[in-house]
């Protein structure tokens, strides 16, 4: 086997803070069927969405330290707070092509947007970042970003409340002023917001298109590893695990929160000492 063959045989590596990402990976399992994923969920120390950049940055390194010994081709930041605060020192540190869920969806809504009047709901890490208005701004300056932080979403989310009336009013809440604004299209900005996308959809009205990033950054993924010819050109053959889930903490509650939202049942998430790495 060649060594071009050799790497593209090799997993990607996906990254979150918690469950989260598993909605990006959902997404690449789709549209990239062939590829195997190495998933690290850092259940130890979720939230992301209220620590600091710095605490962000230093866990963020040790997941693609621990990513690399995996022998991973690619690395896929799969939370957004972790894109906003580490994308940066990530792809100066390590030799290895790195995706990020921000740059996908900011390309999207500039491309989705009629009135120039874009919404981005995140976490407080990823607002305060201003990564996304900064983005937006740079392929599109007249265009108008409005940032909210929605902060209760991710435990409302985590607690199973998808289809709920305290969900409904929270929305509600949060997203007035996005409506009163006259925005067309609404960044889901947060690794858990794609899960209540038809409560957001609902409150924001039919004029207003959502973007979920996880979509789009399957796609880029899938055309990085075209342009480097990192494709897997096969689906791997029986015995090799397709799919392998690793935590910081509590994988019983991870592997339940996975098989709620992945048609592939997960046989087991592993747990790590990250702080080895
Ligand atoms: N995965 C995080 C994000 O997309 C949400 C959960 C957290 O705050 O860690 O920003």
């Amino acid at each position: 086997m060649s060594e071009q063959e050799e790497m593209r045989d090799r997993p990607i590596g996906v990254f979150d803070s918690g469950v989260g990402g598993l909605t990006v990976a959902r997404e690449i399992m789709r549209q990239l069927p062939n590829e195997r994923i190495v998933y690290f969920g850092d259940t130890a120390r979720v939230p992301y969405g209220s620590k600091s950049p710095e605490t962000i940055i230093k866990f963020s390194r040790q997941i693609a330290r621990f990513l690399q010994t995996q022998n991973v081709k690619a690395i896929v930041i799969a939370c957004n707070s972790a894109s906003s605060c580490a994308v940066e020192a990530l792809e100066r540190e390590v030799e290895l092509p790195i995706i990020d869920v921000v740059r996908p969806g900011a390309k999207t809504a500039v491309s989705a947007t009629k009135n120039n009047k874009i919404g981005v709901i995140a976490t407080e890490a990823t607002i305060g970042s201003g990564i996304y208005s900064r983005y937006i701004q740079e392929q599109n300056a007249d265009a108008m970003v409005l940032s909210k932080a929605c902060p209760l979403f991710v435990p409302l989310v985590e607690e199973g409340l998808w289809e709920d009336p305290v969900t409904d009013e929270i929305a509600g809440r949060y997203l007035t002023e996005l409506i009163d604004v006259g925005i067309d299209t609404l960044i889901l900005g947060c690794t858990h917001y794609p899960i209540i996308r038809s409560t957001i959809g609902r409150i924001m009205g039919d004029g207003v298109t959502l973007v979920n990033p996880a979509y789009e950054t399957a796609r880029e993924l899938k055309s990085l590893l075209q342009e480097k010819g990192l494709e897997s050109s096969h689906r791997p053959g029986l015995g090799t695990e397709l799919y392998r889930f690793f935590v910081s903490d509590a994988a019983d509650k991870f592997q339940k929160f996975a098989n709620s939202i992945l048609t592939y049942g997960i046989l087991s998430a592993k747990v790590i000492n990250i702080d080895e790495y």
